[in-house]
This record gives C-alpha cells, structure tokens and sequence, in this order.
C-alpha cells in the first residue's frame, strides 16, 4: 500500500502528528516560524496534502506547483489565505477547522471587552511603573458598567452566537447584524437585528466576529468609526482587514469612540512603528483568541482528521470547496 505523504507546515501538538503518521509519512518544517513561500512551495511539490496555518499564503503560485497535491486542511476557522477557486480547478480538497475554536474565542472576545472597558491592562501598566502613590481615589481609572449595556454584534456565526448567550448571562443588551437575518437565534438567544448603520449607532460595545470576505473588507471604515457613540468600545477577533485600521487610529485619537480591543491586525505581526502601540485606550493581543489548550489541541487534530478522511475517499463535513467532488471525484484520491 502507497504511504500517502503529508507537509506540515509548522510544529503541532504531538497528538496531531501522532495521528497522521500513523497513516501517512510526515514532513514537518519544525518551525514556530511560516516556512518561507519559496521553501513551501518545494516541499509540496511531491506531497499528496499539507496541514497548514492561517499565516501560510495557498495562492496560485503555490498551487500550481503543487502537482500532486490532494488536500489542503488549514489548522484554522478562517480560511482567507487560501485560493479557494484555483484549488477547485486544479482538483485540491480544502478543509477548515470551524467548530472547535468557538467557545475560546467567545470567552476571549469577553476577555477584551472587560480588559478594555475596566481599562485592566493600562492600570496594570500604570502600577508596574511604579506610578500608582494615592491608595484610592473617587475618580481614578473609572470605565463604564457592563451590565445593562447594549452588545452589538457583527457576524451572528457560531462565535457571534457564543458572545452572545454570554453577554445575555451578563445582563447585556444583544443585537446583531449578519448578511442574513437568523429569526431561530434571535428567539432561543434573546438578541434583536439591526441593520449596520443602526447596531453602530445603537450599541455600547461592538464585538466582530464576522469572516473576511470581500464584502466584509474594510467594513468599519471612517464613517462607520464616526456613527458610534463618542463612549463605545470596539472589539475585533475577526481579521484584521475588516476594519480600516488608519481610520481607526485616527478614531481613537480624534475621540470617536473610547476605546478599542484588538486580537488581529491588517498586518500579521504588526511592525513597532504601528501607532495603535502607543495607545493607552487599546488593548492588543498577539492573534491568540483560540489559545487554549484544549482548543489549540482539538483544532490541530481535527486538521489532521481532516485529510485522513479525504485520503481514505471520505469527503468530511469541513469540505469548503464540494465542487472539487466533480472536478476529482474522491475514489481517484483513495490511498488508505
Ligand atoms: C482561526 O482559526 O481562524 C482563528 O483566527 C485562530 O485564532
């Protein structure tokens, strides 16, 4: 029997690669850091698939080397650093990882919510520089009540729903704006739909957690940062791009709106002349939503699980390209 051979693109949980070597020959660029394009390129050249991360670029340069090349399984949720289109054509099965990320980031989403309203992280600076002399003042670091505040929303998936069962534990106000309404969700969650411009009026804290397609590209721009209240919070775990970050700065400086808490950034890592450092009403973490061990753990061995399942003629429910079936049926793939 043929030994299907797999690249992995970065160092993974043990578990995961346990997994796929126990049924296929493992390549592992055993790196935290994305192998250069030129050295993926090479080393998918004579691979039948390849686990990759959301920081390794799939266009069609890589692809159309990659003559053998069977499966893509991305060890993400989100899947905008792949050419969905030219996979298809050129008969290559794309897997995400949608589901196992969802509670994690939600309790993150909260995590920045709080952090940045209760202004945790700056009075957690403030003290490590020796600068807090008066034990406790009426008005000093105050931040808003988060109870009885409105939540808005965008992008009402499984993550948006996840933020929102909690922030209705937490005496939050929900809506929500998604390309199509959700009437079930709105009656089991208690959230109400509101078109963009009317969520970004209304709400208190704005949570994002929509996919970057090109419709959601740069969705929060300068009139939207303008429509929101001068004391709202903005919060992305979505991708950096859907929001305009220059406006943004500009947002922030300017007093648009108070604040803002940012897991991802239009530019993956961000350079230390990025002016959003220097703020003291952001919060910034390093794209680590989903880190969780549990999470982190269940995303890599699913992304392993995924092209197991393809390479064995199983097309699994994370197929995001099922067109691909009438381009190279799954029997032409069948090597377990
Ligand atoms: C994903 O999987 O798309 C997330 O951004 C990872 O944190």
């Amino acid at each position: 029997m043929v030994r299907p051979r797999v690249y992995v693109s970065r160092r993974i949980q043990e578990s995961a690669l346990r997994l796929l070597r126990r049924h296929c020959d493992v390549e592992l660029h055993d790196s935290d850091y994305p192998p250069p394009k030129s050295v993926l390129v090479k080393s998918l050249e004579d691979k039948d698939a390849a686990l990759i991360l959301l920081s390794d670029t799939i266009d069609r340069e890589v692809l159309e080397k990659a003559e053998k090349l069977r499966v893509i399984s991305t060890m993400s949720a989100g899947y905008d650093h792949i050419d969905l289109k030219e996979a298809t054509v050129r008969g290559v099965y794309v897997t995400n990882v949608p589901s196992v990320l969802t509670d994690a980031v939600a309790e993150f989403a909260l995590a920045l919510l709080f952090s940045v309203a209760r202004r945790i992280v700056e009075a957690d600076r403030f003290l490590r520089k020796g600068s807090w002399r008066i034990a406790w003042s009426p008005m000093f670091m105050l931040g808003p009540d988060i109870n009885g505040r409105t939540l808005g929303i965008v992008g009402l998936g499984a993550i948006g729903k996840a933020v929102a069962s909690r922030a209705r534990c937490l005496g939050m106000r929900v809506i929500y704006f998604s390309r199509t309404r959700k009437p079930d969700v709105e009656a089991k969650l208690d959230v109400s739909y509101r078109p963009l411009k009317d969520l970004l009026r209304e709400s208190d804290f704005i949570v994002l957690s929509t996919s970057l397609t090109p419709e959601t590209v740069k969705m929060i721009g300068e009139q939207e940062l303008r429509s929101m209240k001068p004391t709202s919070y903005l919060i992305n775990v979505s991708r950096g791009a859907v929001i305009d970050e220059k406006a943004l700065v500009r947002a922030l400086k300017e007093g648009w709106i108070a604040g803002a808490a940012l897991d991802v950034f239009e530019k993956e890592p961000i350079d230390p002349d990025n002016p959003l450092i220097n703020m003291d009403n952001v919060v910034l973490t390093p794209h680590i939503a989903s880190a969780t061990f549990e999470a982190r753990r269940r995303l890599a061995e699913k992304a392993a699980e995924n092209i197991i399942s393809i390479l064995r003629g199983e097309a699994p429910p994370s197929l995001l390209n099922p067109e691909v079936l009438r381009v190279k049926p799954l029997e032409t793939v069948k090597m377990l």
